[in-house]
């Protein structure tokens, strides 16, 4: 082993290098790519609605085509106006009334081991008798539908029979806790609940039936119950006397047919539920025809996605990454799509690697912090298997450090997969800032250009644009198809969230820089949003569920950087008179978070102070409990009302480290 020194030396050459580093596709897959060449990019910049319009009208079925592609009354969009589709018909009937009938749809590996292959025909059976179910239970165009559910094939089958009668489905990631789902049921005000007895994880069992009873009993408009038995009567689902209704048993006695329903191209297609800069989630809404032509275009460029390919996207459904990438984008394009519903750990660290190589992945797509978990466990666990099927890999979710990068390129890709860094949020749907794998060269580290159509800028706190190399502000500057059309029940808060910052534009939330190529090096929230492996918190929402609790006075929550999972949470707590600081307390907070919120909000660290810093309008300083977390000399601390505190905390946590 290297020594301290050589390792600082290595990695300032490493550091060096990877700054020169640049990938162009390689010429094999050039060849082959779906797009070769600059000319998606200049027709778009011709005329953007043209081009939209053209892939609408050449991949997509309508039932009647839109009279004009977009109004923009900024921010309000609406796209293929008076157009008519149907996204579940889109993303099956099309393929099960063609020689895809027999093509795998979903291949689906269960968490024992278990294992099911859905053709498109299957899935076009299953969809239609449950879209029966719900019509039979009442559910009708419009009525939203919840859906609490683990990784199974039923979950994509819920979500597309919604679709295919215009009810607009809510999935609630179902690693959240009863609180958050009760909160996201309310919000949407749905009239059914979809959930399973029980999901797997790590070899137990997360027990959704029972965790959806507690939510509901604060959940007067949900009428009716499905329940999906995955593990049977281990879960311990109880059911409720005509509210609640098995899967199986409604499918049984459901009608085989059931025919999409022409929807107007703006009709909602789901809210999903994402982390906001304040206490309360936010629902994201996304509608029909936009959303579609945009998560199908992408998919069928950026992942290159051909028929023959098994692709594998390794996210939750419960995240918009599952929405737009498992679920409607591969579908939509007839594709396999491949669904994982367990740990990456489970049984051994080699699980993903073991299913590249039994179902023969030819694209995969996966986040950061799954490639520096890999990382750490280390090169033998790949190397036990043969990754030769890859063809290309794409990441998600959180920037991509360099290292980690070239590790995925050489230990997962062995040098010949080029490398999709896909940068996109749950409001903008689709991914906006990517190579196209054919064409672009990549350099490690940087999500390179927007889509073709899609224009977004840098820009400093006045709003004008950086100059090459200079930190900003992340904006877009052209509405997108597949963009949100507004919070759910809350178009105030979308106009102040979005577009009041940067009037006339879209303020993403992140910071990012633009170099001399014109590539953005995104660098991460700039917001009080934390980004915990990938998975979008608040830090507000945190602070508040601290402070619901009985020994807690205030508190400031704070991401920082983590070297797996981008960031960790580090929550500073001032304790109520009469408590005292112990190890218990500390235990007894970080399960109180991970029961009120979910697991993924559990702090990594709580740390016991007598005050916090604040402004003197009141507000908590986080930018400088950052600072002290992260070991970096204090920034600008004129505005506290008395920096003595600061000091003081600093002093007692560098005492602690
Ligand atoms: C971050 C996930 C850097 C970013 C699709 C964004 C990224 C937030 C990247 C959205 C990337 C996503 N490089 N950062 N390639 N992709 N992010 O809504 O901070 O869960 O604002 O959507 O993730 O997270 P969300």
């Amino acid at each position: 082993m290297a020594n301290g020194d050589n390792v600082a030396r290595t990695g300032a050459i490493e550091a060096l290098l990877v700054e020169q580093r640049r990938f162009p596709p390689p010429p094999e897959f050039r060849e082959q790519a779906r797009v070769k060449d600059r000319t998606p990019w200049e027709e778009a910049e011709r005329d953007f609605q043209a081009f939209w319009a053209k892939h609408a009208e050449a991949e997509l079925h309508w039932f009647r085509k839109w009279d004009q592609v977009l109004e923009w009354n900024a921010p309000w969009a609406k796209w293929f106006i008076g157009g008519q589709l149907n996204v579940c018909y889109n993303c099956v009937d099309r393929h099960a009334q063609s020689w895809r009938r027999t093509k795998a749809a979903i291949v689906w590996e269960g968490e024992p081991g278990d294992s099911r292959v859905l053709t498109y025909q299957d899935l076009h059976r299953e969809v239609q008798r449950f879209a029966n179910v719900l019509k039979s239970l009442g559910v009708q165009r419009g009525d939203r539908v919840s859906i609490y559910m683990g990784m199974v094939p039923e979950l994509p089958i819920a979500m597309l029979a919604c679709a295919r009668i215009g009810a607009p489905h809510s999935v609630v990631f179902g690693g959240f806790s009863s609180d958050a789902l009760r909160d996201r049921i309310q919000d949407a005000g749905a009239k059914l609940l979809i959930t399973q007895d029980g999901a797997w994880r790590r070899g137990s069992i997360v027990p959704l039936k029972q965790l959806a009873d507690r939510a509901l009993a604060e959940c007067p408009t949900v009428e009716k119950v499905v329940v999906l038995r995955r593990i049977g009567a281990t879960a311990g689902a109880q059911m409720v006397e005509g509210r609640d209704f098995w899967w199986d048993e409604l499918m049984a006695d459901a009608a085989p047919t059931c025919p999409a329903e022409a929807l107007d191209s703006e009709h909602p297609l789901y809210i999903l539920y994402t982390s906001g800069t304040t206490g309360k989630p936010k629902g994201i809404l996304h509608t029909t025809g936009g959303y579609l032509l945009g998560v199908h275009l992408t998919s069928k460029w950026v992942f290159d996605l051909k028929d023959e390919d098994y692709y594998w996207c390794t996210a939750d459904i419960g995240w918009v990454t599952g929405h737009s990438y498992i679920v409607y984008g591969p579908l939509s394009n007839g594709a396999t799509s491949v669904m994982y519903e367990g740990a990456p750990d489970w049984p051994e660290k080699d699980r993903y690697w073991q299913i590249v190589e039994k179902y023969r992945i030819n694209v995969l797509y996966t986040s950061p912090t799954f490639i520096r978990t890999a990382m750490k466990w280390g090169t033998e666990w790949p190397a036990k298997h043969d990754l030769s099927s890859l063809r290309l890999l794409g990441t998600v979710g959180e920037p991509i450090n360099p290292e980690a990068w070239m590790w995925y390129h050489e230990h997962i890709g062995h040098g010949r997969c080029p490398i999709v860094d896909t940068w996109w949020q749950t409001e903008t749907g689709m991914i906006m800032i990517t190579p196209l794998p054919g064409v672009v060269t990549t350099k490690p580290g940087s999500a390179t250009i927007p889509f073709p159509g899609v224009q977004a800028e840098v820009v400093d706190e006045e709003g004008n644009p950086c100059p090459p190399n200079a930190g900003g502000f992340l904006v877009l500057t052209r509405p997108w198809p597949a963009m949100l059309r507004t919070f759910w029940g809350d178009p105030d808060r979308y106009v102040q969230t979005y577009w009041s910052r940067f009037p006339g534009r879209y303020f993403t939330g992140d910071g990012a820089r633009k170099d001399e190529d014109g590539y953005f090096w995104i660098t991460g929230r700039v917001d009080d949003v934390v980004n915990v492996a990938g998975h979008r918190l608040s830090n507000i929402e945190i602070e508040s569920t601290l402070v619901a609790h009985p020994a807690v006075a205030e508190a400031a929550v704070i991401g920082r950087s983590d070297p797996v999972k981008g960031q960790a949470i580090s929550a500073f707590v001032v304790l109520k008179a009469g408590f005292r600081p112990s190890e218990q307390l500390r235990d007894e907070l970080r399960e109180w978070v991970a029961d009120k919120i979910s697991p993924i909000a559990r702090p990594s660290d709580i740390f016991f102070t007598a005050d916090l810093p604040k402004t003197r309008s009141a507000k908590i300083m986080r930018r400088l409990l950052r600072d002290i977390a992260e070991g970096r000399v204090l920034g600008d601390t004129t505005t506290l009302t008395d920096p003595a505190v600061l000091e003081e905390i600093k002093r007692q946590y560098e005492e602690t480290e």
